[in-house]
């Protein structure tokens, strides 16, 4: 399981599209869990660790996947030199801790992570942990906050309406041309005359998508070819590695794609 424990000390630049940033602050203030919904490569990992770090609590990113249990979450005895020792999983640490704990694509999880989240996520504010009878109440500073991809329509991976009606939601969507142009040039450098072009690119192919692309351009994917045209890459290569090959396996969608990306730039 892939669990990242951050403490920034330097605020990551985030770029706000709208009251994303004050919601936040607020739900962290009344104690209320926050779901993240949108497309992948828009800004809501980013969005989590700027709020983390603005609001100087430790972040616990927990990657979810289709084998992620409810003890990956809470913990569980290890053994240790021949001693069985109990092990705080990310998220008994974040509650322990009055952290942020951030379950990036929830809906990967396996069903009994809800049963945990359940307490946790209503005024109760507690976490059972059945292996070692403790009951934690979540202090203050502790905040759970999820994020799911609603675009890839799988019906059996959604979440069930008892869960996310604990959550308060925030809709994520790729940020408007201005701000997009902003994000690029300055997660990558280069100018925002060269970047524009890119971001007009990207928000014409997200514009076709459904047919043959599943997903869209990401802002993540534009801050990769900045970045390799910032580097001195060749632009055809630039744009085949970032904005062609990343989005599909098939030649003719990626012919299609390099003939739009060439009519759009002209
Ligand atoms: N509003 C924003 N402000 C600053 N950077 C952004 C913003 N939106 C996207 N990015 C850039 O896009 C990248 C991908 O965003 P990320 O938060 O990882 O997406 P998600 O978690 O939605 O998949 C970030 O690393 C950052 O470079
Ligand atoms: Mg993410």
């Amino acid at each position: 399981m892939q669990v990242l424990r951050t403490e920034m000390h330097e605020i990551p630049f985030y770029l706000p599209s709208g009251l994303e940033t004050q919601l936040f602050e607020e739900a962290y203030r009344q104690g209320l869990p926050l779901l993240l919904k949108g497309p992948t490569g828009c800004g809501k990992t980013r969005f989590v660790a700027h709020m983390a770090a603005r609001l100087g609590r430790p972040l616990y990113t927990v990657s979810c996947h289709d084998d992620l249990t409810a003890a990956d979450l809470t913990g569980r005895f290890l053994l240790k030199g021949g001693e069985t020792l109990w092990s705080d999983g990310p998220l008994t640490r974040a509650v322990r801790e009055g952290g942020i704990c951030y379950l990036d694509e929830v809906v990967e999880a396996r069903k009994d992570v809800t049963v945990v989240l359940h307490p946790l996520t209503d005024d109760r504010r507690i976490l059972p942990l059945e292996r070692t009878g403790e009951i934690l109440t979540a202090p203050p500073e502790f905040m759970l906050v999820a994020s799911y991809n609603p675009g890839y329509q799988n019906i059996l991976k959604t979440l069930k309406p008892s869960t996310r009606q604990r959550f308060l939601a925030l809709e994520f969507d790729f940020p408007p041309m201005a701000a997009e142009v902003a994000i690029v040039a300055a997660e990558s450098g280069l100018t925002e005359a060269r970047v524009r072009p890119l971001v007009l690119v990207a928000q014409r192919l997200r514009a076709m998508k459904g047919h043959d692309i599943e997903e869209g351009v990401s802002t993540r994917l534009l801050v990769y070819c900045a970045t390799l045209l910032r580097a001195g890459v060749p632009f055809d290569a630039a744009i085949r590695a970032s904005l062609v090959e990343p989005l599909s396996d098939e030649a003719e969608v990626k012919q299609g794609l390099i003939e739009a990306i060439a009519a759009i730039i002209g």
